[in-house]
């Protein structure tokens, strides 16, 4: 049987493997809701605009509504040969309808629909997403102000560098959800203009009123150019970047957790409410949510990825090229929701183990740096020699093995005859995370006036 939407010229149907290469029902039936919505939005505006009659409208609103109905009840039957979402939905319109139902495709294409669809779920998943990070971020907030004065090593290379506060590292991802929050938003703001009306590439003949329904469907204004309308998929490019860039920075945070979690670290617990056992080995405790997480990255990165290639050389206008959206886009915005919500309940459910951060924090002569200074405030030696004679007390201590705190004063004053008791005071890693009183630095004040101002800035949005 040829297609009974788009089949008049043809005498047969399709090739088994052309209709399972060319539909995307079995994936954009997830447009369902969203389809409707732009629908309900286009009989509307039809039926203002005196296109459409009102005895038309009524029918095609109400049966729009039941399908909607069926579908929510699950009871709706999703056919291959209808191809996609919008088939479908007309389908089923005109058998509850009668061939009435056939006006509602007036002055439209299914290509300005889908690309209005498509809007309308990106829209949404990243208004969601945009609150999942910021649950995050409290989480990461409240754990930072209890944890404002915990010490634990700062590194860089990966070895000591200088003490932290567990609290200052909690507050860095916070940050960088700021800036991942702004990029949700930002693409959310670009994104919000109404391809709807479009039609297949060059507009319409009939008096339709794009700004109704971009009005309707809560879009700022009607896109202003037909063909980049059916052509544009930079909203979902833009998101998809967004995305991969807060699952990077989730992956961080994740490998960060299956090293601290690590018995060699051992810096935080997780409860068994986010570890696995192993099925051979008794003693373990495997962080596999973190390392999950860490791996979401690959398959998020790689639908920015993906798409880009599909969209790269497309020549305008719409080509089918384009249905290649979806999969990558529902996949890689729903596992980063997943990992939004798998790395929040882990930063509720750890617990830094603070005997082992602090003993580590002192370790690898991590404050150095703190003699240095000192050598610069109290002697006014030029930093660089400072940095010199430091190093050649760290070549003492460590040909001792002891920490810089161990070596006597007769040691101290070999290598720099001024330096007296005093010294003392900045060796210890509770006094170098207080002196880091600089704007941003890892002081616990510093620490605890920034968690308040982002449990409060959380606080004022949720309001
Ligand atoms: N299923 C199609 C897609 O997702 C809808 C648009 C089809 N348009 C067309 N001219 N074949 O892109």
């Amino acid at each position: 049987m040829s297609n009974r939407m788009w089949g008049g010229r043809f005498a047969s149907g399709p090739a088994e493997i052309m209709e399972e290469i060319n539909a995307s029902i079995g994936f954009d039936k997830r447009l369902a809701p969203q389809d409707i919505r732009g629908s309900l939005a286009h009989v509307a505006m039809l039926g203002a605009a005196g296109i459409l009659p009102a005895e038309d409208v009524a029918a095609i609103e109400a049966g729009l509504k039941s399908v909607r109905d069926e579908i929510e009840a699950g009871t709706f039957v999703f056919r291959r040969e209808l191809e996609d979402i919008h088939m479908s939905v007309e389908s089923r319109l005109t058998e509850i309808v009668g061939p009435g139902a056939g006006r509602l495709h007036t002055a439209r294409s299914r290509n300005d629909q889908v690309a209005t669809d498509m809007k309308l779920w990106v829209r949404d998943t990243l208004d969601a997403l945009d609150g999942q990070a910021a649950e995050l971020q409290r989480a990461l907030a409240e754990k930072a102000l209890a944890h404002a004065g915990t010490v634990m090593p700062g590194f860089t290379h990966l070895q000591s560098a200088q003490p932290v506060t567990f609290g200052h590292h909690c507050l860095a991802y916070v940050e960088m959800l700021a800036r991942d929050r702004g990029r949700f938003r930002d693409a959310r703001a670009r994104l919000n203009e109404c391809p709807l009306g479009a039609a297949a590439l060059a507009g319409t003949s009939f008096p339709i009123d794009r700004h109704a329904t971009a009005a309707a469907l809560g879009f700022d204004r009607p896109t202003a150019n037909s063909l980049d309308s059916v052509a544009d998929r930079d909203f979902a490019l833009e998101a998809l970047s967004a995305a991969s860039i807060c699952a990077v920075h989730l992956s961080r945070f994740a490998e960060e957790l299956v090293v601290w979690t690590s018995a060699q670290f051992n810096f935080v617990r997780l409860s068994d409410g986010y570890t696995t056992g192993s099925s051979i080995m008794p003693q373990k405790r495997n962080p596999d949510a973190a390392e999950l997480v860490r791996a979401k990255a690959g398959r998020i990165v790689g639908a920015l990825m993906g798409l880009l290639m599909v969209m790269k050389g497309l020549p305008l206008a719409y080509s089918k090229d384009m249905q290649e959206d979806k999969e990558g886009t529902f996949d890689a915005l729903q596992a980063l929701s997943l990992c939004l919500a798998a790395m929040t309940g882990m930063v509720k459910d750890l617990e830094p183990v603070t005997e082992v951060l602090a003993r580590a924090a002192g370790s690898g002569f991590s404050t150095a740096t703190d003699l240095a200074d000192w050598l610069v405030r109290e002697l006014g030696m030029p930093f660089r020699q400072a940095h010199h004679v430091t190093g050649r007390l760290v070549g003492v201590a460590a040909g001792k093995g002891v920490g810089l705190e161990a070596l006597t004063l007769a040691e101290m004053q070999e290598a720099e005859p001024r330096i007296t008791e005093a010294v003392y005071a900045v060796l210890g890693v509770e006094n170098s995370v207080a002196s880091r009183i600089s704007y941003g630095g890892t002081a616990p004040d510093n620490v605890r006036t920034q968690a308040h101002g982002w449990i409060a800035r959380l606080d004022g949005e949720s309001r």
